[in-house]
């Protein structure tokens, strides 16, 4: 049978009201389309923990600014569906923005505390109040028991985690681990943007992370191990955006070790591709 695809709120409600009805627990996976290994897993942690999981594909022009890449974010349409079909994803919500956005849409959610930590939000100061606004509504418009997040985007995992917890919204938030390219390099839909020699280099992003990590876990100072780090990444030939230690809760600043788990984010441009990736201490 081919795999379910509905484009209207109404047609998502009535599945979804089918399965509640029944007892079934549903599970939510949001991405932009373009899927990779990491989207995968999300989608395989939510079969195991779910009877019933839906997908949504939608590039959430909200979250992007205008110098930014929605029209040429990579689409893959017919690749993501075979993926979804073959493991035995039960909807895929996939509307237009029209169906989204319609005219007259005037409602934004500003989240503040982790989306405000000036990580990823002192780059994309709009960035997080797309997200927050497109995930608020794809958590109503499903209704789901649970909702699946990579930790590969973590600032967007603690604001989501925030949202749902805030917005009093019936569902819980599930953090999976990133997947990883064998070499390091976080699995990203933008790494189609690299071209061989930027891929090449791409992967010192992760080893510079680790190698920090664990200096920091041996005792080293934070601030003196990012500043090595730091110059480790730009030696790979990429401009840094951020390069932070923070509390893996709160995303607060923090100067040792004694001040709470470590979260390392690091955000940097090689060529035009803006690569992100985290690691925990
Ligand atoms: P997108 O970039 O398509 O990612 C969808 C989900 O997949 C996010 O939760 C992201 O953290 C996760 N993900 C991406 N790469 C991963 C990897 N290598 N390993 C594990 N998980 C990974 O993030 C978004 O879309 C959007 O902002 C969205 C939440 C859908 C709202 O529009």
């Amino acid at each position: 049978m081919p795999i379910r695809v509905v484009r209207t709120v109404s047609a998502l409600r009535r599945a979804v009201m089918r399965w509640r009805a029944a007892g079934e627990r549903i599970a939510l996976v949001p991405t932009m389309g373009a899927l990779h290994a990491g989207h995968l897993a999300l989608v395989r942690a939510a079969r195991r923990r779910a009877r019933r999981v839906v997908v949504s594909v939608f590039v959430n022009p909200a979250q992007f600014a205008p110098h930014e890449d929605f029209a040429s974010y990579p689409r893959s349409w017919d690749t993501d569906l075979a993926a979804l079909s073959a493991m035995g994803v039960d909807l895929v919500w996939a509307p237009a923005v029209a169906a989204m956005y319609p005219p007259g849409f005037a409602t934004r959610i500003v989240p503040q505390g982790p989306a405000t930590a000036g990580l990823e939000d002192k780059f994309r100061p709009q960035f997080f109040s797309g997200v927050a606004t497109v995930v608020g509504k794809l958590l109503i418009q499903c209704a789901p028991d649970l909702a699946m997040f990579g930790d590969k985007d973590y600032q967007q995992l603690l604001v989501v985690t925030r949202l749902a917890e805030d917005l009093d919204l019936p569902v819980k938030i599930v953090a999976v681990a990133t997947v990883r390219e064998p070499d390091g390099l976080a699995l990203s839909s933008r790494n189609s943007y690299l071209s061989a020699s930027e891929r090449a280099a791409a992967p010192t992003l992760y080893r510079v992370l680790e190698d920090c990590a664990g200096k920091i876990a041996r005792g080293a100072l934070p601030a003196r191990a990012l500043d090595e780090a730091a110059a480790a990444i730009e030696r790979a030939g990429f401009v840094l955006d951020y390069l932070e230690a923070r509390h893996a809760d709160t995303l607060a600043p923090l100067s040792s070790r004694a001040d709470g788990p470590i979260r390392l984010l690091v955000a940097a441009r090689i060529g035009k591709t803006r690569l992100i990736d985290n690691i925990a201490v």
